[in-house]
């Protein structure tokens, strides 16, 4: 498991495959490969090995989430839309028992009141919402800390 300890896994859920061509109002510019060789450049920056999957099938993040068990540190989810209605999604990570933190692109909090719910809220240390990017840097810092404070 040693391989484990410094591996965190960043979850991309529905849509996000098609980042930059979204509303770069709300999302940027960025596209998901650029967005994933930034936030494992911050990744490693503080230690930690990123490693990242998205999908547009509930099921399969479900899954995903199931096979983490054992295999990562910490989780990073942005779930998408997925975020404020999907419970199977809040049971596969409270599964999991994995410390992990929520990351928005767009600032769910000023949108549409349905963007307001987060399912996986509660079982996160930490949400960052409306950053863009830099959301997934401050997330990574979170978890390193979390790491560093349950030692070795
Ligand atoms: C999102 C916000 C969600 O409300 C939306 O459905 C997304 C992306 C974000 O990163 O801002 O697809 O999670």
């Amino acid at each position: 498991m040693t391989d484990a300890r410094d591996r965190i896994e960043v979850l991309h859920g529905v849509n996000l495959n098609l980042l930059g061509e979204r509303d770069e109002l709300h999302y940027g510019t960025l596209t998901l490969g650029d967005l994933e060789v930034q936030i494992a450049a911050w990744a490693a920056e503080l230690d930690l090995r990123a490693s990242f999957f998205q999908t547009n099938a509930e099921s399969e993040y479900v899954e995903r989430l199931h096979s983490l068990r054992g295999q990562v540190a910490a989780v990073i989810l942005n779930p998408g839309a997925w975020t404020h209605y999907a419970y199977a999604i809040h049971d596969a990570l409270e599964l999991t028992g994995l410390p992990a933190v929520e990351v928005h692109l767009s600032d769910v909090q000023s949108r549409e009141p349905w963007r307001r719910l987060s399912v996986i809220g509660d079982l996160c240390l930490a949400t960052f919402s409306g950053k863009g990017p830099e959301g997934y840097r401050l997330a990574l810092a979170r978890l390193r800390e979390a790491l560093d404070d349950a030692g070795p």
